[in-house]
């Protein structure tokens, strides 16, 4: 039988209690929010915390209130036994909040509204309905239950990291957020636990997705948005196994498309893919 050391919660007072206990003076505890299905991109975020962090608090929670499609919901990977075992071989200073949806929302289990300043109506927001009220209400929520000092966000999702910079400066939360790289397969397609779920030619196309946003960045500096945006989606329009949902340009501050590049600003790309019915997102920094 396998016996955990590391200390694992389903219960929220019993975290507190944790953290209570073995939370000194000038130690800081990390915090990466989590949907479980662990790969190397999971893990690069906990490492960081774990170097930056005397303890680090790891939620897994499927939250349900962030998902628009229910079968999107009920097919997402669940792996909680390897992914505690993968937590305690990476350090026993972990600790594990995995709760039911009871313990996080009661017995409502609804989002709140939120305004994130326009930044909820791009990209995941237009196609996604209703997605960032989910991560928010579950974020906000994680964020009072696990009172971190330092919370890691992945930049794969980095929209997401951008609505969580906005919600804690919103909502005056005493967390600080802290954005980390994208982590890819040797392929160059981004890790995600949904990738568990391509099947072998899916996978095998699916490095297209990087291919063609390095293809974009490399036209960044002498093409206009709407050139590269249309050769984007021919690229695709050609495609056998993926089918593009939006490609866009944006700022990478206010996340809204660009027509004209302004030298002072930062710019990303950003897309969306499906694989069947599997949707699979990635960005890359243009400038
Ligand atoms: P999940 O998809 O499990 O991702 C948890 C964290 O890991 C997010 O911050 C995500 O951006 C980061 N991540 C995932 N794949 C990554 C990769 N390849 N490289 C770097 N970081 C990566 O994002 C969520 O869960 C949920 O929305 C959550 C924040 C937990 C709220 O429910």
């Amino acid at each position: 039988m396998f016996c955990y050391i590391m200390i694992i919660c389903h219960k929220k007072e019993d975290l507190r209690r944790a953290i209570d206990g073995l939370r000194r003076e000038n130690q800081t505890l990390g915090f990466v929010p989590t949907m479980g299905a662990l790969h190397d991109g999971h893990l690069s975020l906990i490492r960081k915390g774990l170097e930056e962090n005397s303890r680090m608090v790891v939620s897994i929670f499927v939250n349900p209130t962030q998902f628009d499609n229910t079968l999107d919901l009920e097919k997402y990977p669940r792996s909680l036994e390897k992914d505690l075992e993968l937590l305690q071989s990476l350090s026993k200073d972990i600790i594990v909040y995995a709760p039911v949806a009871d313990d996080i929302y009661g017995n409502a289990v609804v989002s709140e509204h939120f305004d994130f300043s326009g930044l909820e109506n791009q990209m995941e927001g237009r196609f996604r309905k209703g997605h960032f009220d989910g991560v928010g209400t579950v974020v906000k929520r994680l964020f009072e239950i696990v009172q971190p000092d330092i919370a890691y966000f992945g930049k794969k999702d980095f929209q997401q990291f951008r609505i969580i910079q906005e919600l804690i400066k919103k909502h005056q939360i005493p967390v600080q957020v802290k954005g980390v790289e994208i982590f890819r397969d040797k392929d160059g397609l981004a890790l995600s636990s949904r990738n568990e779920r391509l099947s072998k030619a899916q996978r095998e196309a699916a490095p297209f997705i990087y291919k063609t946003l390095k293809a974009a960045k490399k036209r960044f500096g002498t093409e206009s948005v709407n050139k590269i945006t249309e050769w984007v989606e021919k690229q695709f329009a050609q495609h056998d196994l993926l089918t593009l949902e939006y490609f866009t340009i944006a700022d990478e501050v206010s996340l809204k498309t660009v027509r004209r590049k302004t030298k002072t600003k930062s710019y990303r790309a950003f897309i969306a893919v499906f694989a069947g019915d599997i949707r699979l997102i990635d960005n890359i920094a243009l400038n």
